[in-house]
């Protein structure tokens, strides 16, 4: 097992990393004060790990709630059933919240968490590849509305975060994929010497070689960490993690929830931040070749939906939480390895990137 260290002085927390950390009841006890328990997760991962993580918390009170699995339940509505049955179990202000699945039931579980009875602790069990490189570090929570992704959250930091390898086993490829979309963000927005490894490695990865799972998900894990220790709210720094969000959110949003993956929306979306940053003369055009092949041999898409014009990717883009002032900020590429956050740019241009990538 690794163990990194999120640095947030008193919020300070693990996160472990390694095979078949569901069976080890003392890693996961030690971070729960009182033995009260809810487990949060949805009816694809309940059939498959529930009870695992259940007999871990013999003797505890400990309580289940099943949410419809998918990113179209994301939403206030479903994500009142966790209230529901914290409230009608007359769970306390001790009770810890276990996060047991993907990014869609850590986002839900961890704003839950942060809400009842205003704020109580909760743990990161990430069972998909994109939310142990990704989304159970940080402390980002969150629900969509129909208007926009992730609109109505919180930044609310977990007590560890425990990454059980063996969980993927039961993760199939597409989901692989969309997790490995969010690794080659970490080596394109700073670090090149990764983006290196990932292209000598996207094979081993797509098929599954426990050692390059387990050193892409530390490595992940360290520079998000790295970058969240400096910027929990990001105020600054942070917003670099967004690298493809911007366009990928629009996707997502725009070609309704769950239709495209995550991964997959912003893949495409960091190929149109590079297409934009060589349009702008800032990257060059070798740059630009090794991130679109990289993508598509991670058997990513890399071009733009058939259903969307330039037209609703910037009505969509107007509502990113980056836009200040009415400005659209964009993260952008000065090199593999150099992201930059930008409203310094030529919009002709970035109309001209949302028409090579429309529909
Ligand atoms: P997801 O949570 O929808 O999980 C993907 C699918 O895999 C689901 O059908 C799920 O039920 C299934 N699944 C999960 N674990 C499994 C397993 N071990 N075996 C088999 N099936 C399994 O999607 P995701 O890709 O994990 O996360 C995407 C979400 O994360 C999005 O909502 C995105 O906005 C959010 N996100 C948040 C952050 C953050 O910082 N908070 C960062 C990135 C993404
Ligand atoms: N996934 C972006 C962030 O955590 O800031």
């Amino acid at each position: 097992m690794k163990t990194l260290n999120v640095a947030l002085a008193d919020r300070s927390y693990p996160i472990y990393i390694g095979e078949d950390l569901l069976s080890q009841p003392a890693l996961l006890q030690k971070h729960i004060k009182r033995k009260e328990v809810l487990i949060v997760t949805n009816d694809t991962i309940a059939p498959l790990y529930l009870d695992k993580v259940r007999s871990l918390l013999a003797g505890y009170h400990c309580d289940a709630v099943v949410l419809p699995d998918g990113e179209e339940f994301k939403t206030l509505e479903v994500l009142n059933r966790i209230y529901d049955k914290l409230l009608s179990e007359r769970f306390s202000r001790r009770v810890t919240i276990i996060a047991l699945g993907g990014g869609v039931i850590g986002d839900m579980a961890g704003f839950a968490a942060a809400c009842y009875q205003r704020g109580v602790p909760f743990i990161q069990v990430p069972t998909t590849l994109l939310s142990q490189v990704d989304s159970s570090v940080g402390g980002k929570t969150a629900v969509n509305h129909p208007l926009g992704k992730n609109m109505i959250g919180a930044f609310y930091q977990p007590q560890c975060v425990i990454a059980d390898t063996s969980t993927l086993n039961t993760l199939d490829d597409r989901q692989l994929a969309s997790g490995i979309s969010e690794v080659i963000k970490y080596g394109l927005i700073n670090d090149s010497e990764f983006f290196d490894w990932l292209e000598a490695n996207i094979d081993a990865l797509k098929m599954r070689k426990p050692e390059a799972l387990a050193y892409a998900i530390e490595r992940s894990c360290q520079d998000k960490a790295d970058v969240v220790a400096k910027d929990e709210t990001e105020q600054g720094v942070r917003a670099l993690l967004n690298l493809g969000h911007t366009f990928g959110h629009a996707i997502e949003t725009g070609m309704g929830y769950g239709n495209w993956l995550h991964g997959e929306a912003i893949a495409t979306g960091m190929v149109m931040a590079a297409d934009l940053s060589a349009r702008l003369g800032w990257l060059e055009q070798a740059a630009l070749s090794r991130i679109q092949a990289i993508f598509k041999r991670a058997g990513l898409p890399i071009t733009g939906p058939e259903a969307m014009s330039a037209q609703q990717f910037m009505d969509l883009m107007a509502v990113d939480k980056k836009v200040q002032d009415g400005v659209i900020r964009l993260i952008l590429l000065k090199g593999i390895g150099q992201a930059v956050i930008s409203d310094d740019y030529d919009p002709a241009k970035l109309q001209q990137t949302l028409q090579y990538f429309q529909g």
